[in-house]
């Protein structure tokens, strides 16, 4: 007989994109209704680059979230040239930062003051490496001359390989992974490195962007890729490994910011987050497994304790409402208008 229902440990969402203003508004309810916990990016159009920017944001988004009392935002830095290794472990004492972000400078969205060379941070990455603090990296290279399909592999090569052979106690979550090659590096290497996969990158390859039209609100960075990449990710998230687990990437953009000549990268895909992981799971016949990817493997790599609470998605068809939100801030969600064949349940 076919499942009819999963009840698993809350999950925890490690790579959320919640803005700011009356964005984080609109939008953090449906982060903090599923998750118990989530990794909070720092790319807002000013970085959160210190300690108090940090608890100042951690503030807003506890305001936001203010329907899901036990809802707990992890706040993370945002690395740049100039930011000295004494804010990264003050902040990591202070029990503020969780972990901090590289974005390789020109990246992806507000990413213009990252890193330009990462043996500028190489104080902060080995003060990192002692205390334990996790790094959290964007893997793409950003030169012109790379084409963008390639950009994650080559990132590989020139960028992590020598990083990891230079600080080999480094903890590293290589972010939103969305190649074969990156899911075989991660698995190659020591318990240091994990990695994050999102749900679009599990269901989605580069035609479902691009044939029959261009489909701007499928356009994220980095970019889905070929198909057999996407095969390769499901195989990863799906095996059962330690070293895989859930991040969405949920990046809103209102609608009109991504149907534009120049449209913004990113999928607001927080409000069925959940239901699209489990339906990925399903179809691999691995259900079994995404307990271990959804609410253990990110808090066994972090070196936290796991969700007390439980909860329960069922067998049920439901449709993904066309947009979000209101006036200017109009959302596009992921598979907007489609319909599901999970549900959360809203209380347990
Ligand atoms: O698609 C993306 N959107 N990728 C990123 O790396 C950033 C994110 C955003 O903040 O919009
Ligand atoms: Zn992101």
């Amino acid at each position: 007989m076919a499942t009819e229902s999963i009840t698993l440990t809350q999950p925890d969402d490690w790579h959320v994109h919640l803005r700011d203003g009356e964005m984080l508004h609109q939008v953090a309810g449906y982060t903090a209704r599923q998750f118990g916990r989530a990794i909070i990016m720092p790319n807002l159009p000013t970085p959160v680059t210190t300690v108090a920017m940090a608890s100042a944001y951690r503030q807003r988004i506890l305001a936001a979230t203010q329907a899901y009392p036990e809802f707990k935002p992890l706040m993370t830095a945002y690395l740049t040239d100039t930011i000295g290794p004494q804010e990264l472990i003050s902040g990591h004492q202070q029990g503020v930062f969780t972990a901090a972000k590289l974005y390789p400078a020109n990246a992806t969205t507000n990413s213009s003051f990252g890193v330009s060379d990462i043996k500028k941070i190489y104080p902060v990455l080995e003060a990192m490496q002692k205390i334990g603090m996790p790094l959290l990296v964007h893997g793409e290279v950003v030169s012109n001359e790379i084409d963008i399909f390639d950009r994650e592999a080559v990132f590989i090569d020139e960028i992590m390989q020598p990083l990891l052979r230079d600080l080999p106690e480094l903890k590293v979550v290589f972010e939103h992974i969305t190649t074969q090659d990156a899911a075989d590096f991660v698995v190659s290497q020591s318990a240091n490195i994990a990695a994050t996969i999102t749900v679009h990158h599990l269901q989605i390859n580069r035609n479902h962007m691009l044939v029959g039209g261009i489909k701007p609100h499928l356009y994220c960075l980095p970019v889905a890729k070929r198909e057999i990449h996407r095969l390769a990710l499901r195989k990863a998230a799906t095996s059962g490994s330690q070293k895989f687990f859930l991040g969405t990437d949920t990046a809103p953009h209102a609608i009109g910011d991504k149907e534009s000549a120049c449209g913004c990268a990113g999928i607001f895909s927080a409000p069925h987050a959940l239901e699209n992981y489990a339906q990925v799971f399903e179809e691999e016949g691995a259900l079994e497994n995404l307990e271990a990817f959804a609410s253990l493997n990110g808090p066994a790599f972090y070196g936290l304790p796991v969700n007390q609470k439980k909860i329960t998605l069922v067998k049920e068809n439901q449709q993904i409402p066309s947009t979000f939100g209101q006036q200017a801030l109009l959302v596009s969600p992921y598979k907007a208008g489609e319909t599901l064949a999970w549900r959360l349940l809203s209380e347990q």
